[in-house]
């Protein structure tokens, strides 16, 4: 039996097109567009019409950089694989992409089905996994063949965090040439650990212990170099490379220069470098913590190196690497020791609003919106056409999209698990209405209709937005 749905009156927008167009939904997939009030477009009939009229018909969002339920400096990000989804969708979020994490000594295939286990039946939207590589040796590099061909085709390596997730010089360079034969995609955490570490030490030794130290300890040098030797390494690898989570314009420049000289190198920024600072770190009574993520929070000026990343396309993705800890009792276990305050920040609610508040500021076009928040990310981690996109054949993941909403953003109307919001007070103009997920109606007119166990796994194929 089939059900079919029809979307009317809405302005359509895609990465590459805005057309005043309605969508026939069937099974869960889209089937047709057709311009409103065309012959084609009134022929149609269906159970269930949504009217959009005077709202956007968006591409659900694809979050490609998140941590649900990560273990981090002795504790759990707040928010689970259902609290999580849940406050995805509620923005506008119909995809996430979560970090399995491998533990040193462990299997990648064990950190895999541990993160697959949290996962299960637990999701309201659907999601897929890139691999934390944190023990690079001949088994992990025989593993990684066989995540690519099973669908998990791009994997996270830290030159940070020695001792932890770190991998050297030497472990990167066998990972990338492993990825230039298999079709994998590294994805980097670029800042130099090694050299960070030895400023925390020094930090702490003249009693600097407060939040804003964290930032200025992780120096955008060191974020620069590390990005420049991680871009070296895959050209001698002949492999390509996205950075995640750039925050330094001297970051940005690097990127930039690999990208003129023809090489895959990509770079994804996060909507907290765009809109926050080392101010926030700096807000006192230990709430700066609340803004303690890797990279660090920049002082202001780096942020039109970022916009205009955006721009001329030398930053390809804007994901959120949402990575809640709660004030209470998690940021907490940092004070009198910034060392100690565990990294990340909440926002997998927030990014699809914060890039449309780019649209009305003017830094971004519409399409150009769609693109960072849905099309390219698909495209990046091979999820695309079935993701990121509004076309015959892709699944049925849109939103209805109220460009002239005001809200004010807060941890008393946000979903997320976590006890404050990065955004606080916060007015943005544009809101989620509706969202499908597959069809499914998960939020309806602002509110939940969506349920834990909706969303499934998805593998992916390999990298499609290679030059
Ligand atoms: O501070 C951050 N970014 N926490 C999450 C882990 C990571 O490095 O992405
Ligand atoms: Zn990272
Ligand atoms: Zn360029
Ligand atoms: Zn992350």
């Amino acid at each position: 039996m089939s059900s079919r749905t029809v979307i009317r009156n809405g302005l359509v927008i895609t990465a590459s097109d805005e057309i005043h167009a309605d969508v026939l939904i069937e099974d869960g997939r889209v089937v047709a567009l057709a311009a409103t009030g065309t012959p084609a477009a009134e022929s149609w009939t269906a159970e269930k019409t949504i009217d959009a009229t005077g709202k956007y018909v968006i591409p659900g969002g694809v979050d490609a950089h998140t941590h649900m339920e990560l273990p981090f400096g002795g504790t759990f990000a707040s928010d689970t694989f259902e609290t999580g989804t849940r406050a995805a969708a509620w923005g506008g979020t119909i995809t996430i992409v979560d970090f399995a994490v491998q533990s040193v000594g462990r299997s990648l295939r064990e950190g895999l089905d541990a993160w697959n286990a949290k996962a299960d039946g637990n999701c309201a939207i659907d999601y897929a996994f890139h691999m934390i590589v944190s023990d690079v040796n001949q088994e992990t590099l025989k593993e990684m063949d066989l995540l690519v061909q099973e669908g998990v085709t791009s994997f996270k390596q830290f030159m940070a965090y020695p001792g932890v997730f770190y991998s050297d010089d030497g472990q990167i360079l066998r990972a990338m040439q492993r990825s230039a034969e298999n079709g994998g995609l590294i994805m980097m955490h670029a800042e130099n650990g090694i050299a960070i570490d030895v400023l925390v030490e020094q930090a702490l030794a003249r009693g600097e212990t407060d939040p804003r130290f964290h930032g200025e300890v992780r120096k955008a040098l060191l974020e620069a170099e590390a990005t420049h030797r991680a871009i070296k390494l895959a050209q001698v690898a002949g492999a390509p490379l996205y950075v995640v989570h750039v925050s330094a314009q001297e970051a940005v420049a690097e990127i930039a220069r690999a990208r003129d000289e023809g090489l895959n190198v990509f770079g994804e920024t996060c909507p907290q470098y765009l809109f926050l600072s080392t101010d926030n770190l700096a807000e006192p009574d230990f709430e700066g913590s609340k803004y303690v993520c890797s990279t660090p929070l920049r002082p202001k000026e780096h942020q039109a190196a970022l916009w205009r990343g955006l721009r001329t396309n030398d930053l390809q993705v804007v994901s959120t690497d949402h990575c809640p800890f709660c004030f209470v009792g998690q940021k907490e276990l940092g004070r009198g020791d910034f060392s100690k305050i565990p990294n990340g920040l909440p926002g997998v609610e927030n990014r699809m609003d914060l890039l449309h508040q780019a649209v009305v500021d003017g830094h971004i076009s519409r399409r150009r919106w769609i693109e960072i928040a849905c099309a390219t990310p698909a495209r990046m981690f091979g999820l695309y056409p079935k993701k990121g996109t509004i076309a015959p054949g892709a699944d049925a993941d849109i939103v209805i999209y109220d460009p002239h909403a005001e809200q004010v953003m807060s941890v008393e109307t946000h979903h997320m698990n976590v006890d404050y919001s990065a955004y606080e007070g916060k007015r943005v103009t544009g809101q989620v209405e509706t969202v499908l997920s597959r069809g499914e109606p998960v939020i309806t007119e602002r509110e939940f209709t969506g349920r834990a166990g909706h969303g499934v796994y998805t593998p992916r194929s390999t990298c499609q937005y290679l030059l």
